[in-house]
């Protein structure tokens, strides 16, 4: 069994974050989201692991898995246009030969490993086993219709009137028959090589495509509020108590917080779950639950809570700053003596609510 992860495509949902950095390195607990997707792989003992690139983010992407897997090789496969998650597979076949594979998509987090749908894959002898999530509007989303021994009837993408409420989660086991039908498929109204579409392929030529319903939570961090709604629930489930930084006698850490080597937290409050990444100084502020903020950022008189703050950002003299996220090296600044006007430098497709 081999890997296929996902870490092309556009990610216009995620702008501006994404002019400059893929979307499947966005922080969750400051860790890329890509780090639990290769985890997931790994603890299913998945050691082949092939990583879909684009030309953009290429680069990033390959320095973050030699971070945070050290030594481990991966191959490497630069799809060079986003057309669709079916081209992905296309663009692999080099890579997948006639091997079985997990495929992943490198920007959604779910809450639970992947052994299971593997070990389905193994036991039903199917052609492919697809992962489904019981969502309360699947019209957004790829749809199955389910028999009662979870066996798929049918796929439709985003339906008007959807079959059932069982979205598909971007997590798929697929028998090396896929790449016959990922040929064979033509691009959809949107110009992409839809995943669905081939393995609807497959159903009407009566291969066998079984499903696993997904048991724990599911997050696409497609969008910021996505993203943040990722964090929380990642910080709630696996945060802890670990001060690595320097602490002064005037500061309480209150609960799991984590607060990263060479971080300093000064004349300040910090509620977890909550993680201060390395380098990062907090001075005479409150840091409340549910934030993750990146390494070397400097936090003077500022309160906030539910926000993640990538690499580099500094905030001064800013209250009640909550569900935000902020970009790398962003600066927020309260102008001093306080003026009642607003004076703002900011990037293309950035959103502030003032
Ligand atoms: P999507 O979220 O469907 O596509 P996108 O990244 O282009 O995002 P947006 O809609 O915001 O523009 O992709 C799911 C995952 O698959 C994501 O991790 C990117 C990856 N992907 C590829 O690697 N190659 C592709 O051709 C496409 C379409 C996506």
């Amino acid at each position: 069994m081999k890997a296929l992860v996902l870490a092309g495509g556009r990610g216009t949902r995620l702008r501006p974050l994404t002019y400059t950095m893929a979307k499947q390195l966005a922080p969750v607990a400051n860790r890329p989201i890509l780090f639990y997707v290769i985890r997931h792989i790994l603890d299913a003992s998945i050691e082949d692991i092939g990583v879909i690139l684009s030309p953009e983010t290429g680069d990033q992407v390959q320095a973050a898995l030699a971070e945070y897997f050290p030594g481990r090789p991966f191959t490497l496969i630069l799809q060079e246009q986003p057309l669709g998650l079916a081209h992905a597979v296309r663009v692999a076949r080099p890579f997948l030969g006639d091997d079985a594979f997990v495929m992943y998509l490198g920007d959604n987090l779910i809450g639970q490993g992947i052994r299971d749908l593997v070990e389905t894959f193994r036991r039903e002898q199917a052609d492919a086993v697809i992962l489904l999530k019981e969502v309360s509007d699947p019209r957004m989303f790829g749809v199955a219709e389910v028999d009662g021994d979870g066996r798929v009837r049918r796929l439709v993408e985003k339906p008007q009137t959807p079959p059932s409420r069982l979205a598909l989660v971007g997590v798929y086991v697929l028998a090396p028959c896929i790449h016959e039908a990922v040929e064979a498929i033509q691009p959809s109204w949107r110009g992409e090589l839809e995943i669905t579409d081939a393995i609807q392929y497959l159903l009407d030529r009566g291969y066998r495509v079984q499903s696993r319903i997904l048991q724990s939570w599911w997050l696409d961090t497609g969008k910021k509020d996505d993203l943040l709604e990722a964090n929380r629930v990642v910080l709630d489930e696996q945060a802890q108590r670990a001060i690595e930084g320097h602490v002064d006698a005037d500061s309480r850490i209150i609960g799991r917080v984590t607060v990263e080597k060479d971080a300093r937290i000064i004349r300040s409050e910090v509620r977890g779950p909550a993680v201060i990444g390395a380098g990062t100084l907090v001075d005479e502020s409150f840091i409340g639950p549910y934030t993750s903020i990146g390494r070397n950022c400097l936090l003077r008189r500022a309160t906030l809570e539910h926000c993640v703050l990538l690499d580099g950002v500094r905030i001064e003299g800013v209250v009640r700053l909550e569900d935000s996220l902020i970009g790398r090296n962003a600066v927020l600044r309260r102008a001093f003596p306080d003026r009642s006007a607003l004076r703002l430098f900011i990037g293309d497709d950035a959103e502030v609510v003032l």
